[in-house]
């Protein structure tokens, strides 16, 4: 397959050690803060927790003690480490961002929330970083968020498409 590498995420040398370095510092507790990823997402629009039939009816302050919750929330830290690790590959960043995607169908979660939950791995990243999160590293994670949503959004239609009877 041909891919137009400057349509999946064009991010500069220095863009890239900025989401590397923080990176680094959010994965030192994996649970901890993919907790606070979706906890937030959660509050930002309560209707995205509807979707978690794994968990949708423990209320939000037990989840962190809930195993269940730890562990889906570290899978989706991991997913994110995996596109970190991948930064330089524009290819194997599109086929992660789709698969991304794929992965949310079934259950088809609407598209949208892929927007939602990006404002919550931004506010993760700023409670993890303190001062250190500058209006430099806001940047850099906006635009790989931004490709990662954009293809991540075009697998999930593709998957329902597939998949539709
Ligand atoms: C950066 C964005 C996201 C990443 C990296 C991500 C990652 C993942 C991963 C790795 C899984 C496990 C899939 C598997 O084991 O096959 C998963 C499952 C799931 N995700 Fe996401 N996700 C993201 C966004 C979202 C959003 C926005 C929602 C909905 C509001 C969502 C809802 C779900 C649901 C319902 C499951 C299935 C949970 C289960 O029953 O096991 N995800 N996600």
């Amino acid at each position: 397959m041909s891919t137009d590498r400057s349509a999946v995420v064009s991010l500069a040398e220095g863009e890239k050690a900025i989401i590397r370095r923080t990176w680094a510092i959010a994965s030192r507790d994996m649970a901890g803060n993919g907790a606070n990823i979706l906890l937030k997402m959660f509050e930002i629009n309560p209707e995205t927790k509807k979707v978690f039939a794994k968990f949708r009816d423990i209320p939000d302050n037990q989840l962190r003690s809930t195993p269940r919750f730890r562990a889906h929330v570290t899978r989706v830290m991991a997913s994110i480490g995996t596109v970190v690790s991948a930064l330089d590959d524009q290819e194997v960043l599109l086929d992660l961002f789709k698969d991304i995607g794929k992965k949310h169908h079934p259950p088809r979660i609407p598209e949208e929330y892929f927007d939602v939950i990006a404002g919550a791995i931004l506010c993760m990243l700023q409670r993890c970083l303190g001062t250190d999160y500058t209006a430099e590293v806001d940047a850099a994670w906006t635009k790989l968020y931004g490709g990662l949503s954009r293809h991540a959004k075009d697998g999930l239609k593709e998957a329902s498409a597939m998949k539709a009877p």
